[in-house]
């Protein structure tokens, strides 16, 4: 491991991976020793079209020939940002027409939040046990794993959690309520899928009560489960959407998105109470245009669907109990969390780059590149079964 990694960089755990990246293309990454790496989780769902997709690229150099930073959000139309606000609203439903850009998913949740506040003049909020939503004081209030927000109290008040996939718990949500936050699939709380009843039976509820749908797709967004976003799957529309990860297509970039009426707020009462300095970086905005015209262009959406079939298919072992998720966004739920350390362990090895859940120890979790050749994927999966066989008690 890097000597300066070792001693200056903060750690998050007590076994980082540690890998020195030289540099990466597509679905690989290559390591300093010159090791080739198949990336099948796309640094946790961010590079879509793989690492350094050329038109991504090239956006990226254009714009740094115009100019980077230049003005706090929303103060200067800088071309880069109205493109792109003007491009999701040709691909989004009419409700949702307008784009707060932010950097990271979790400042895209505190605005949302605060936003839902501000319209409705309400403060409780409601969310879901096992939900994640970033880590910052406001997205952590309403993440549903005490665990992870216990050592950080005292958080936002006002925040009850209601099981997820419940219909019968939904009749919490009351006219106290300024918004509900979920995510349409749950990812970090172990790649669960909601019914198509619950949801819309949510998006009922929120209606009745006047409480704000918010749907976090910082990590269901762009296509990853088969659709450009989660909710349309499910027939029904977020007041508002809140969105990172691959939005940017490699480059920082997130943001919330709401109607005219719901945005409003923000404009007064005092003006400017919400802003940030990097939000939507014309850089960043620039990739994202890029990139979602690569994702458009190429059905990449459609290629999730692919990637989900090819995978059941091939992932047909004993020692996997379910496979979770939708399109390529899956998690392999294993009978014991030893052994799921050691397939992923024995996978990187071998030199492909598996996933882990912040919240599960038993899942093994992929979100590979909607581009990954086929090819490249059956290798990847044939790496994951040969661990699988070698790693399992039941085939020692
Ligand atoms: C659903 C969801 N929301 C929010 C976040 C936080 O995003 P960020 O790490 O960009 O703050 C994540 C990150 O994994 C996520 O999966």
């Amino acid at each position: 491991m890097d000597s300066r990694f070792a001693t200056h960089v903060a750690w998050t755990s007590d076994q980082p991976l540690g890998l020195s990246v030289d540099w990466a293309e597509g679905p690989f990454i290559y390591l300093e020793d010159g090791t080739r790496i198949i990336d099948l989780i796309s640094g946790i769902a961010v590079s879509s079209l793989g690492h350094r997709h050329p038109r991504v690229v090239d956006a990226v150099r254009r714009q740094l020939d115009r100019h980077l930073h230049v003005m706090v959000y929303g103060e200067f139309a800088i071309e880069s940002q109205s493109a792109l606000a003007h491009r999701l609203s040709t691909v989004l439903p009419a409700s949702l027409s307008r784009v707060y850009f932010t950097m990271t998913g979790t400042e895209a949740n505190e605005g949302a939040l605060k936003l839902a506040k501000k319209y409705t003049g309400r403060r409780r909020l409601v969310a879901f046990d096992r939900s994640y939503h970033g880590d910052t004081h406001g997205s952590l209030s309403v993440t549903g794993r005490a665990v992870y927000r216990d050592p950080f109290v005292p958080l936002l008040p006002d925040v009850a959690f209601l099981p997820f996939g419940e219909i019968d718990a939904l009749s919490a949500i009351d006219d106290t309520v300024a918004c509900v936050i979920a995510e349409p699939i749950q990812g970090e709380g172990g790649v669960r899928v909601p019914s198509v009843e619950w949801m819309v039976a949510l998006r009922d509820r929120c209606s009745e009560t006047g409480a704000l749908l918010v749907l976090d797709e910082v990590q269901t967004g762009f296509g990853r489960t088969g659709t450009l976003f989660a909710f349309e799957a499910f027939g029904i529309v977020p007041d508002i959407l809140t969105v990172a990860k691959a939005f940017g297509g490699g480059m920082p970039l997130g943001a919330f998105i709401a109607g005219d009426d719901v945005m409003d707020a923000l404009r007064r009462d005092p003006p400017l109470s919400h802003v940030t300095t990097f939000g939507g970086h014309p850089v960043s905005c620039a990739a994202a245009l890029a990139s979602l015209e690569v994702l458009l262009e190429e059905s990449l959406p459609a290629r999730a669907v692919l990637i989900e079939r090819r995978v059941r298919k091939a992932l047909d072992h004993p020692e996997i109990v379910e496979i979770r998720g939708k399109g390529a966004m899956l998690g392999m739920l294993l009978h014991d969390a030893d052994v799921t350390g050691r397939v992923v362990r024995h996978c990187l090895d071998e030199g492909v780059l598996l996933g882990w859940t912040l919240h599960g120890d038993s899942l093994v979790r992929i979100a590979p590149p909607l581009n990954i050749p086929e090819a490249v994927l059956d290798e990847a999966l044939a790496v994951m079964l040969r661990a699988l066989d070698r790693e399992s008690p039941a085939r020692p």
